[in-house]
Formats: C-alpha cells, sequence, structure tokens
C-alpha cells in the first residue's frame, strides 16, 4: 500500500466520544502500543467512572478497525490523560494530534486550567507530540517504568497550561 492511500484512510477518521461499546476496539489499539495491555474490561471499568471520558478514531459507519484512542480523567479542575495509543498501520499521519486536540477542546470548554500527563523518558514519539502540542515537563520520577529489557526508565511529568 502506498504511502498516500494510507495518508487518505487516516484522514477518513472521525474523532468521536468513546461510548461502552468502543472498549473492545480500543483494547486492541492498546495492545498495539503497549506491552502492559488493558483488557476490554478494564477500559469499560474506567470509562465507566464519571470522572474519565475518551474519543476514539472512528471510520463513518464502521465499529470496527478504529485508527486510535484518547482516555483522560478529569476531577476537581485536575485533568489528565490516562492513555493514548494509535494503531501502528496509521501512525504519523495526525491521528494522535487530533485526538490529542479533542480532549483539549473537551477541556477549554469546561474551564479546566491544566493538563497532565506521564510518559517514558524514552517514548521519543510521544515526547515530541507533546512537545509540539505545548506541554512542558515539570517533575520526573526514577525508575518508574520497568522495560522488557529489565532496565527501569524515568517518568516525566508534563503539564499544558490550557487557559
Ligand atoms: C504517540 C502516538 C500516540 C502518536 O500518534 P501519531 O498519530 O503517530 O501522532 P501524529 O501523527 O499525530 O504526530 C503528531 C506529531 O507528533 C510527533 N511525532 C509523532 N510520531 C513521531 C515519531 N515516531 N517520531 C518523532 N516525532 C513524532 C511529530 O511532531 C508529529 O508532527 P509532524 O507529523 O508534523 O512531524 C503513537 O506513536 C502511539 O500510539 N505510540 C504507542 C503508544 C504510546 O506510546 N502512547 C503514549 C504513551 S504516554
Amino acid at each position: 500500500m502506498s504511502t498516500s492511500s494510507l495518508f487518505r484512510w487516516a484522514a477518513d477518521f472521525e474523532i468521536v466520544p468513546m461510548d461502552a461499546s468502543d472498549c473492545a476496539e480500543a483494547s486492541v489499539l492498546h495492545a498495539g502500543g503497549f506491552s502492559q495491555v488493558w483488557s476490554d474490561g478494564e477500559i469499560q471499568a474506567l470509562l465507566g467512572q464519571d470522572a474519565v471520558f475518551g474519543f476514539i478514531a472512528r471510520r463513518p459507519g464502521r465499529r470496527r478497525r478504529s485508527g486510535g484512542f484518547v482516555l483522560a480523567r478529569l476531577a476537581a479542575d485536575e485533568a489528565e490523560i490516562l492513555t493514548i495509543a494509535v494503531s501502528p498501520k496509521y501512525r504519523q499521519n495526525g491521528l494522535g494530534w487530533r485526538l490529542m486536540g479533542a480532549v483539549l477542546r473537551h477541556l477549554r470548554a469546561e474551564g479546566t486550567p491544566s493538563l497532565f500527563l506521564e510518559v517514558d523518558e524514552g517514548n521519543d514519539a510521544a515526547i515530541t507530540l507533546y512537545r509540539k502540542i505545548g506541554f512542558s515537563k515539570v517533575a520526573e520520577r526514577a525508575a518508574y517504568y520497568d522495560q522488557d529489557s529489565g532496565a527501569r526508565t524515568a517518568a516525566l511529568v508534563m503539564r499544558l497550561d490550557l487557559g
């Protein structure tokens, strides 16, 4: 498949609020991005909390083969990204940016002052995305993530001012 047809496919996705029926798809997407996979049930349990919301990139009219999803939590003016994953097939076509944009629009409409997230210090793709959006590092948790290699890497705590 050519790069141009993949790009057209990525542009075809719409970003819509997640509901319980999207959690199985979201679990598959999560497995494509992380070694410690969140099950359908775990994602449903999170999304079932009042404070948690999410968006999924879906082709209009289709429930399956979604392109990516994001989950966030907003409680008492404190907002955080819980997870974001884009299918390896559709990465670097703007879906991560669009999913984060949907979260930012939601939080700004709610009057939320800032958004936090944690990211592995070695996750260059995600860190570049977050910096491009405007996040900056505010803290670091040493030896926070266990890698498959046995090494432990730090978590960067990043913050975006939404004001
Ligand atoms: C991080 C992730 C969500 C990015 O999604 P994506 O759809 O590929 O990102 P986008 O195409 O919207 O990229 C937006 C910007 O992010 C940066 N970026 C994305 N992927 C990158 C990469 N592999 N290398 C460098 N920069 C990258 C670029 O600045 C890009 O802008 P540009 O295309 O104008 O250069 C995706 O790589 C992913 O799912 N990774 C696995 C799961 C994960 O690590 N989640 C984050 C946990 S904190």
